[in-house]
């Protein structure tokens, strides 16, 4: 961070996620329905680089889009990174004029929390630039207010998450593995999902079996080929999915576990899967292969809590 008396500057990485295992429990009164996820946080992700001068209290966002797509399909002002901003100086009187660049990396509608992860990223950008000092309780509160998976990226590692996505219980994250993410070129509408597994289980669609207590965190340190983990969302587009998704999924698992993956799954509700591998040969071959199939392919690491720096 540079600092200087009229001119601050914060630069920020927002790391991707993955959820290695996600329930969906029953619809909440409140719309939202109640999780059981475990989510691990990788070493690669989009920037920030923030910038607060002397002036009217304006925002401005540019977007560097480093996606395949080339051109992100939302205007800044409907960007989470803005209403974050927004957010932060409508609670705190922040009122500095902002500049704020954002290098897009994480593909959008990819289950892997990317505008989640910008967002948080920025309210702790802001809380260093302003010297506000927010508490973790302001913080999270704030972070709440955006979305479901943004108070997670507030401390990013590995934890296993509860409620609708805000009750976070860390854990270590798995050592000498690899994730391979391999996206197949849709987005997927996360409401949307919500909306069509409480449509099947109103058909008769069953509901996930409740893990013995303690069983889910426990696993994590052991070998991923014995995790008991699963998506909801996985079975669900396999089976009553449209027909073109249904079959990109299932291509691509079944590639991925043919590679070599001891662990594969869905991140999210979609659109992208993931392989787990521990031998690093495998899953560089794993990313040449499917490099050539499908739309983004390639290989991270886990995030470690203390922080190493995420890749770019
Ligand atoms: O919280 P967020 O805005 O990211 O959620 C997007 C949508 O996903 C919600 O509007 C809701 O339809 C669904 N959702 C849910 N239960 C959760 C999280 C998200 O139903 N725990």
């Amino acid at each position: 961070m540079e600092k200087t008396k009229e001119n601050r500057q914060v630069r920020r990485e927002a790391p991707g996620k993955i959820n290695l295992h996600l329930r969906v429990k029953g619809l909440r009164a409140d719309g939202y329905h109640a999780l059981e996820s475990i989510f691990l946080a990788l070493d690669w992700g989009d920037t920030l680089r923030l910038d607060a001068a002397k002036g009217p209290g304006t925002c401005e966002l540019f977007r560097n889009c480093l996606l395949p797509q080339g051109e992100l399909p939302f205007p800044p002002e409907q960007d989470l990174v803005y209403r974050a901003a927004v957010l932060f100086r409508a609670k705190t009187g922040f009122d500095r004029a902002l500049r704020i660049e954002l290098d897009k990396r994480i593909p959008l509608g990819a289950g892997l929390g990317g505008g989640s992860s910008d967002a948080a990223a920025v309210l702790l950008a802001l809380d260093q630039l302003a010297g506000t000092g927010l508490s973790q309780a302001a913080l999270r509160t704030l972070a709440e207010a955006l979305g479901s998976d943004v108070p997670f990226f507030l401390s990013p590692g590995a934890a296993l998450v509860h409620g609708r996505g805000e009750e976070l219980a860390p854990l270590d994250p798995p050592e000498n593995i690899r994730v391979v993410l391999v996206n197949p070129g849709f987005p997927q509408d996360t409401a949307e999902a919500f909306r069509l597994l409480d449509l099947e289980r109103g058909r008769g669609w069953p509901a996930p079996e409740e893990p013995e207590p303690g069983t889910l965190a426990k696993a994590l340190s052991g070998p991923p080929v014995l995790w008991p983990y699963g998506n909801d969302f996985l079975p669900l587009f396999l089976e009553r999915g449209p027909g073109e998704k249904a079959e990109a999924y299932r291509s691509i698992i079944l590639s991925l576990k043919a590679l070599g993956a001891e662990f594969t799954g869905l991140s999210g509700s979609g659109s992208t899967c993931f392989g787990i591998f521990t031998n690093g040969g495998a899953a560089d071959r794993a990313v040449q292969v499917l490099g050539g199939e499908w739309n983004f392919v390639r290989v991270t690491f886990p995030l470690a809590r203390s922080g190493n720096a995420v890749l770019q």
